[in-house]
């Protein structure tokens, strides 16, 4: 539908996010070429930048990125329509390094997710951060007019709202955090905590994925300060004359063309990526999509499903699990310490388990057609999200919307965002817990049709409901709240 975002269409809107929607490569030949939002938020968020035509802020990177791009820093997106500016914003090795690497994600990131040993605080972190936070706080006061909307997307940008409010006092501005906010006790850890909760105070609309996270964050305001006024009932807080309202939008997706892709693909592709990658005609298959990331629970996974043959010996080789694993953040430490102990557990159950006609785990870590994906998404029997600790996890979401068929079985950890919507249809697991997650397991590859039918339709109609643009029309409608509100006054 068009009119989720039409609020926006009416007014500039000026997105801000780390990662942009197009980038520019080249190919073989020398040759420029776009290379399109792969899926969620970015690919989300560009037909609402083309209604609004406004600009997107966001880090450029690589030679042909700059080939194309205005002494200005700007090119105009998409490449047929250029309804919008793509403002690109260089960063030195260095702040990427410090920045992104960095506080980013060796503090902000572990830290959000309630990791207080991962964090890794040094100077130079933190000091890019703020300025890094600076060079994009500085092209937003470029961008922006009168009726300007500014959104903040995710946790690279705490500082900047209070850096831009610095610059223009009447700014309107919002922003939404991906991730978790952790409780008190643990973002206390933090020496920077009250620079980073001052930066998002500077807001206007603070957005996070649920509740408890809203509530997390203001009781976090409420320890930390001791002049801020923080009205739980109507999720409000007032510091230093700045009002900032907090409230909860759980991320959607973009349900129709996600069921669209599943419809595209066939049983043939099934049956033809199940032959190319040894599973067993006849097997079930259990199926995990993850980024390498130490959040995901992908070990504790495997440990499940090891536990599982163990102890059900009759399901080997009658249930294959397929783990689609993409590399990130692989110059981090822990990041690459995940990826050795991931592979040694895929190695140690294959060798356990494995025999001449099946391999238990089959693991993909290089690129994978769509076509393979899709039907991995469609037919697969179980998907299995185990998520230690997960903002959203938007990974359940689009399994749901694949199942077109409504054939399949969600097994969903109770330490995501997406369980307040859809746990009580899954079969909920707590990733620590080995017995009961192989449990689990046994209960979503043995259960009754009519059961598995009933559920599913379930949880295909809330996510179809709650997609993305039910969201941003509900985060627009906010904004907008918001702005008139501050007419009046
Ligand atoms: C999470 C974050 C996003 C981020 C994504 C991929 O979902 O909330 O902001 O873009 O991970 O991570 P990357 O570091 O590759 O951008």
């Amino acid at each position: 539908s068009t009119t989720a975002a039409d609020p926006a269409v009416e007014n500039d809107l000026v997105l801000v996010s780390n990662r942009q929607p197009y980038s520019h490569e080249y190919d073989d030949d020398g040759d420029v070429v776009v290379d399109r939002p792969a899926g969620g938020l970015t690919a989300g968020l560009d037909p609402v930048m083309q209604r609004a035509h406004g600009t997107w802020i966001a880090w450029g990177d690589g030679e042909a990125d700059r080939e194309v791009t205005g002494d200005d820093g700007t090119v105009r997106m998409p490449p047929e329509e250029e309804s919008y500016a793509l403002k690109r914003i260089w960063l030195s090795d260095d702040e990427v390094q410090a920045y992104y690497y960095g506080y980013s994600n060796r503090v902000l990131w572990p830290l959000c997710h309630g990791g207080v040993w991962q964090t890794e605080y040094a100077n130079r972190h933190w000091r890019r951060y703020q300025q890094v936070n600076g060079k994009f706080a500085d092209a937003v006061v470029d961008a922006i007019g009168d009726d300007s909307i500014v959104w903040f997307q995710d946790y690279h940008f705490a500082l900047a709202p209070r850096q831009v409010r610095e610059q223009v006092p009447d700014a309107l501005l919002a922003h939404f955090w991906h991730i978790t906010w952790p409780g008190w006790d643990t973002f206390r850890a933090c020496p920077q905590a009250a620079d980073i909760l001052e930066g998002l105070l500077a807001n206007d609309l603070l957005g996070f994925h649920v509740e408890r996270y809203c509530y997390n964050f203001l009781d976090c305001v409420d320890e930390a300060f001791d002049d801020a006024f923080v009205d739980y009932d109507d999720n409000r807080v007032q510091y230093e004359g700045h009002t900032t309202h907090v409230a909860a939008f759980p991320l959607g997706i973009d349900a129709n063309s996600v069921a669209q892709s599943a419809a595209d693909t066939d049983e043939e592709s099934w049956r033809s990526f199940k032959r190319d990658r040894g599973i067993p005609e006849e097997s079930m298959v259990a199926l995990g999509v993850d980024r390498l990331d130490y959040t995901k629970g992908i070990v504790e996974r495997l440990k499940a499903l090891e536990e599982f043959w163990r102890t059900r010996p009759e399901w080997q080789g009658e249930l294959t699990y397929v783990q689609k694993a993409d590399e990130s953040r692989s110059l981090i430490p822990e990041y690459q310490n995940l990826q050795s102990n991931v592979e040694e557990a895929v190695e140690r159950i294959n060798e356990r388990f494995g025999t001449d006609e099946w391999t238990p785990v089959v693991y993909i870590d290089d690129w994978l057609e769509s076509d393979a994906l899709n039907a991995l998404y469609r037919y697969s029997d179980v998907m299995l999200v185990s998520a230690l600790r997960d903002g959203m996890n938007l990974v359940a979401k689009e399994f749901v919307a694949s199942q077109i068929d409504d054939d399949g079985v969600l097994v969903l950890s109770n330490q995501t965002g997406a369980h307040e919507q859809l746990g009580d249809q899954s079969v909920s697991i707590n990733p620590y817990d080995t017995q009961e997650f192989a449990n689990a397991i046994e209960e979503a590859v043995t259960m009754e049709e009519t059961e598995r039918h009933r559920r599913m339709r379930t949880l295909r109609e809330r996510v179809a409901d709650a997609d993305l643009d039910a969201w941003m029309a509900d985060v627009f409608a906010e904004i907008e709240e918001i702005r008139e509100n501050r007419t009046v006054r």
